[in-house]
C-alpha cells in the first residue's frame, strides 16, 4: 500500500471519529430561544417545584440542586426528565419539551437553576 493511500485512509478515519464525537454535542448543546427559556424556567420552578420543592431542595421528589446531581450521568438525568421513572411519581415530560430542551434543563440544574424573572 502506498504511503499516500495510508494517509488518505487515516484522514477518513479521523474525520469520521471527529464527526461522531461532535454531532450529538452540537445538536444538544444549542440553547433554546429567550422566550422558550422563560417558559422552561417557569415550568421547572412551578411544575417540577411542586414535587421537588419550590427551591428544588426536595419534597416528594429528591433535591435537584447541583450537589445532589453532580455525580449522576447527564444522559440518565435527561432521560429521567423525558421519560419519567415508571413505578414512581416522576412523570414523563416528553410531551412538553424536546430532548435538547431536557438536556438544557439538566445542564442548568447542574449549574444552579436560574430564578424566574421578576416582572
Ligand atoms: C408528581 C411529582 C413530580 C413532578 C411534577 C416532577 N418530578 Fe422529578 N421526580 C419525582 C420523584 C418522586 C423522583 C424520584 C424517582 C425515583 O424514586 O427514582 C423524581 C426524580 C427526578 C430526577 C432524578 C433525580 C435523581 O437524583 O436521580 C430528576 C432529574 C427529575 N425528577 C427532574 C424533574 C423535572 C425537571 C421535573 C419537571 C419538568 C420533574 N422532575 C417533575 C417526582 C416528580
Amino acid at each position: 500500500m502506498t504511503r499516500l493511500r495510508m494517509t488518505h485512509i487515516l484522514d477518513r478515519v479521523l474525520a469520521t471519529l471527529f464527526l461522531f464525537h461532535l454531532l450529538p454535542a452540537v445538536s444538544l448543546a444549542a440553547d433554546p430561544a429567550p422566550e422558550r427559556v422563560r417558559e422552561l424556567v417557569r415550568m421547572v420552578r412551578e411544575d417540577c417545584g411542586s414535587c421537588h420543592g419550590l427551591t428544588l431542595k426536595g419534597g416528594l421528589g429528591p433535591p435537584l440542586l447541583p450537589d445532589a446531581l453532580r455525580e449522576k450521568p447527564v444522559e440518565s438525568l435527561r432521560y429521567t426528565v423525558l421519560l419519567g421513572r415508571p413505578g414512581t411519581p416522576m412523570p414523563p415530560w416528553n410531551a412538553f419539551m424536546s430532548e435538547a430542551e431536557a438536556d438544557w434543563i439538566v445542564r442548568q440544574l447542574l449549574a444552579g437553576f436560574p430564578e424566574e424573572e421578576r416582572k
